[in-house]
């Protein structure tokens, strides 16, 4: 089975059971402060998970391209990626455990859907603790559906919950699904989730529990369900591989890099683990470049993981001995290539891709080969010091992770918090890129994402009204602490523009308006002068908020939300900054105090 074939019967599958499918998001979040990339099928969601209604009803299925960072050492062996695809369904209050498990062991073994064989599936439910009680439901539904009770594992926390990386919000116990990839005669009777030939291929997310800041689970109103099934792993699992990269969603990858360097796949472990490297770390580095919310390469935030992605990968690349230079692009038209039916806007802006993916290459090449000199002088040392890694970074741009697997390779050490005290100190690296960007809860980093979020629609409103009609939308990045606004409009504001501009925000906030929202179908949203994105992106209903009364309102827009209830929930709205974002576009950048 091909990589488009899957996907598609993952979709018609939900669609016969009634699921819209919606169309997956951008990999770079919107208005959502708690992470730098789309990290699973539900992110986007997390307000609809929460009680905010969605325009496509409440069951939705899709398919996602996800960046994890949180695997990152892992990447090189044979199922973890750092750019996956999720095929996922929901449940927003309607079906729960019994149907959800149900039909996902459909889709797995009927013979019209993927026709796994049911003698190699096992699966695992949540033990119970303190914080929630075992998941007897799950257990029971597996049970009545003919799965072994020694295939049933009862596992803690750790394993059998899913929450956002323990913080604050929708969560609860989980159903996992493994296939036996190993040879049927040698299948142990009962599941044991250390063995690599038990391959995690489905889980299903029983959103039962608001967590708390207090740590408290309380119970959540609406009952959601949220499912995850890695496209790489199954469909290697259905092929009868034990690798994923022998599938198509690699193969052509793999095959360049053999191309390029020389070196043959499968010669020897090392060969093998860094052609795997090379292929997840520019793939993935490309989506996040040719994204149409592109990052390039930086030290901050988002760019920083491209730089480490695309800098590790050339450090590979050096091993295996691939001497053209330079060398990276050719990877990303390949990807570009193979993805174009289902991610056009990396063929799109493939261009933009060639390009940093050039540039970078150069000025890391520039210092690579004195860096490696630098290291080779610490070579006496057992542990390299924060200060000595934090030179190598700033002088030689090596991320931590270069010089920490040269280190593993020398066995020799690194002091990491040393080198994390430096940055700081240097202030080069405002969030480390790899750890949650916000340390306080999702519901908290939320909330205060909200109001910028309604903040954000005051602003285009004012503007059009201060600068005039031209003025649209370019794209805006929410954190719990500011608003970043880009619009169009060719000069530079003036201070008395950014004045009139504030002061109209302000009294809006003052008279306390109601924030009101209404579906209708697209049309209807145009004929009343509702402003926002004219794409349907959920079929034929949108939303459309109102800020202020409905015939004399302030504001009206398409779009999801989620909104606070009135204007004087804000706070007083400041522009802190405007500069120029890129040609003929202005950024505004923005607080609520
Ligand atoms: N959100 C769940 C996961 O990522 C389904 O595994």
């Amino acid at each position: 089975m091909t990589s488009k074939q899957l996907r598609q019967k993952f979709l018609d599958f939900w669609k016969s059971k009634e699921h819209v499918i919606v169309p997956g998001a951008s990999l770079i979040p919107e208005n959502d402060p708690t992470v730098l990339f789309t990290t699973a099928g539900m992110h986007p969601l997390v307000p609809y998970l929460m009680g905010e209604k969605h325009p496509a009803g409440v069951r939705l299925a899709n398919c996602q391209k996800c960046i994890r960072t949180s695997d990152i050492d892992e990447v090189g062996d044979t199922t973890h990626h750092t750019f996956f695809e999720m095929l996922g369904n929901w449940s927003l209050g309607d079906y729960f455990k019994k149907q959800a498990i149900e039909m996902s062991l459909e889709f797995l073994i009927s013979p019209d859907w993927l026709g796994l064989d049911k003698n190699r599936l096992a699966v695992s439910v949540f033990a119970g603790d303190k914080d929630a009680p075992f998941d007897h439901e799950a257990y029971d539904i597996w049970k009545s559906l003919g799965l072994p009770e020694q295939r049933i594992a009862k596992l803690p926390k750790k394993n059998n919950w899913w929450g956002q990386a323990g913080l604050t919000g929708p969560c609860g116990p989980d159903t996992e699904m493994f296939y036996w990839v190993g040879d049927l005669k040698k299948i142990p009777d009962s599941f044991n989730d250390d063995s690599p030939f038990w391959v995690e291929i489905w889980n299903d997310v029983f959103m039962q529990y608001n967590k708390k800041a207090d740590g408290i689970y309380e119970p959540l109103r609406q009952k959601n369900v949220d499912t995850g099934m890695g496209l790489e792993r199954v469909l290697a699992v259905i092929n009868g591989f034990d690798d994923n990269y022998e599938t198509d969603l690699f193969k052509n990858l793999i095959f360049k890099i053999e191309d390029l360097s020389g070196k043959k796949y499968g010669d020897s472990q090392k060969i093998t683990k860094a052609m795997r490297i090379i292929a997840d770390h520019l793939k993935a580095a490309a989506f996040i470049i040719g994204d149409d919310k592109g990052i390039g390469p930086s030290n901050t935030d988002q760019g920083y993981v491209v730089r480490r992605l695309i800098r590790r990968a050339i450090r590979y690349g050096k091993q295996l001995g691939i001497n053209q230079s330079p060398w990276t692009k050719e990877i990303a038209k390949v990807a570009a290539h193979d993805y174009t039916d289902v991610y056009p806007e990396l063929q799109k802006n493939i261009g933009q891709v060639i390009e940093q993916f050039k540039e970078e290459e150069i000025k890391f090449a520039k210092t690579l080969e004195q860096g490696l000199r630098e290291f080779e002088k610490l070579n006496s040392q057992e542990k390299i010091t924060g200060q000595q890694a934090f030179n190598l970074y700033q002088t030689y741009g090596f991320p931590l992770e270069i010089t920490q697997e040269l280190a593993l390779e020398k066995n020799q050490t690194v002091d990491k918090s040393e080198f994390k005290n430096q940055l700081k100190q240097h202030r080069e690296l405002s969030r480390t890129a790899s750890a949650g960007m916000f340390k306080a809860g999702l519901a908290d980093a939320s909330q205060a994402a909200i109001k910028y979020h309604t903040a954000a629609h005051l602003l285009l409103s004012a503007l059009r009204k201060v600068l005039g009609d031209h003025v649209i939308q370019k794209g805006s990045n929410i954190t719990a602490e500011r608003l970043r606004f880009d619009f169009a409009h060719k000069e530079k504001m003036t201070d008395e523009e950014k004045r009139q501009v504030e002061n109209l925000i302000n009294q809006a906030i003052k008279q306390n308006l109601p924030i009101t929202c209404e579906e209708m179908t697209l049309n209807e949203a145009r004929a009343k002068g509702a402003h926002g994105i004219f794409e349907t992106k959920y079929g034929e209903k949108v939303k459309v908020y109102t800020i202020g009364d409905e015939k004399l309102y302030f504001s009206k827009e398409i779009c999801g939300g989620p909104h606070v209830k009135q204007t004087g929930d804000l706070g007083c709205f400041k522009i802190q900054k405007q500069e120029s974002s890129s040609s003929g576009v202005r950024r505004i950048k923005a607080v609520l105090e």
